[in-house]
């Protein structure tokens, strides 16, 4: 029988986006409208993380569709797969932030272990009634992160795609639960399932309550920088669109069964980031008070905070010839831009329950 390993093959079948009204997933479905041909459609719950504005250039276009839904609604899920019939799908549906999984484990336990079991429940029995041909090149992408494999001490290698899992905190735990879901569903059902363990993302369109928009929205309100801890933590940066274009590959030509690290190779402890956004916010946007620098405040740390998180790519590097594009300096510099141009879009996403996560974070630290 002849292995179609390709996603190449078929391209009248649309992908399905789950949680593709979020941060990366709102990236992904522009990026991938920009250099493919394949119609896209987004699946999502919005919940206070998506974003229908993310996706407003696609409202009109018969390339992009949207349906408002929940991964865990197997009846919603059945319907939307037989009327589209996906050739692939991205599921970048979940619960992200690790602040709030701090404060309130369930929905985290409810969408991203739940609900992506019922997800590849739904989407194998879609999957095994398909035709031969389709069944082979279909692909279930599990979009996941490196902070399922726990911390690093400064001096241990980076992690990899062999690295054992350790998760430490709910979000992390949640993550890796869905993870060892998705490959089981590939080793006991053949599902074709790949999943790609990210490093920490940055970019237009990622909602203030992560290290870099947070800090240069408080930034240009006058309002305190919160370092936790000693903010010697370190996180490799990835700018959004690398991510995309790492997924676009590993859609295009990662294996089944596969898992690809992706990362940015640019460690850097959150002071030096938050350093950084001031700098850039001083030359772009100079305050009559001074540096933004003066801002910083150091408050009590996440309980449980990982150290370090750090990746590998050498894998995705050779097997798909992918390599992050941006610098740090150069994906920082166009997100600061970005938000100093789209100041909107963060006075709307700020607006309303947003205020009240800010005060039950940041009020007892
Ligand atoms: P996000 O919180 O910005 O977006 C998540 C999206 O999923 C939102 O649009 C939300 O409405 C939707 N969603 C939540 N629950 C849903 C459900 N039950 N059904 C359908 N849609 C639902 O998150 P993000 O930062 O864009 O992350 C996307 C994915 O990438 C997540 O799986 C995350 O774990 C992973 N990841 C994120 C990073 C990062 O730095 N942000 C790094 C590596 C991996
Ligand atoms: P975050 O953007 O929440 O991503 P993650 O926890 O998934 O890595 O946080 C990035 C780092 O920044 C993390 O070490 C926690 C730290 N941090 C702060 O110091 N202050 C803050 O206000 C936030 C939100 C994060």
């Amino acid at each position: 029988m002849a292995v179609v390993t390709s996603l190449r093959a078929d391209e009248n079948h649309p992908i399905l986006v789950t949680g593709g009204a979020g941060f990366i997933g709102a990236n992904f479905v522009l990026d991938w409208h920009a250099n493919e041909p394949t119609p896209i459609v987004t699946l999502d719950k919005l919940t206070y993380a998506g974003n229908l504005h993310n996706l407003a250039s696609l409202q009109a276009n018969e390339r992009h569709s949207f349906f408002h839904g929940d991964i865990g609604d197997v009846e919603f899920v059945r319907s939307l797969l037989s009327k589209i019939k996906p050739r692939a799908i991205v599921n970048f549906a979940a619960e992200s932030h690790v602040d709030r999984s701090i404060l309130g484990p369930e929905d985290f336990i409810t969408t991203n272990i739940v609900g992506t079991f019922r997800l590849l429940e739904t989407v194998r029995e879609y999957w095994t009634g398909l035709p031969h041909r389709d069944k082979d090149v279909f692909r279930f992408l599990h979009v996941s992160t490196d902070e399922v494999y726990g911390s690093l001490s400064a001096e241990s290698a980076p992690f990899n795609e062999a690295s054992p899992y350790s998760p430490n905190s709910p979000y992390s735990a949640s993550k890796a639960a869905s993870d060892h879901l998705a490959r089981a569903w590939h080793h006991t059902y053949g599902l074709p399932v790949i999943i790609t363990n990210c490093s920490n993302n940055y970019g237009p369109y990622q909602f203030p309550e992560k290290l870099i928009p947070l800090m240069i929205h408080h930034a240009l309100a006058g309002k305190p920088l919160p370092v936790y801890g000693d903010g010697l933590q370190i996180r490799d940066w990835l700018y959004v669109t690398d991510h995309c274009a790492a997924i676009r590959a590993v859609l295009r030509d990662g294996l089944p069964g596969h898992t690809y690290a992706i990362g940015g190779d640019s460690e850097k402890s959150n002071l030096d980031v938050v350093h950084t956004i001031c700098d850039v916010l001083d030359q772009e946007r100079p305050s009559a008070n001074g540096s933004y620098r003066q801002q910083i405040t150091f408050v009590a740390d996440r309980p449980g905070h990982d150290r370090r998180y750090a990746v590998n790519t050498a894998k995705i590097r050779q097997a798909l010839g992918w390599h992050p594009r941006e610098s740090f300096e150069s994906g920082l510099r166009k997100t600061v831009r970005w938000y100093l141009d789209n100041s909107a879009w963060t006075e709307d996403v700020v607006a309303g329950s947003y205020r009240d996560w800010l005060g039950r974070n940041y009020s007892a630290r």
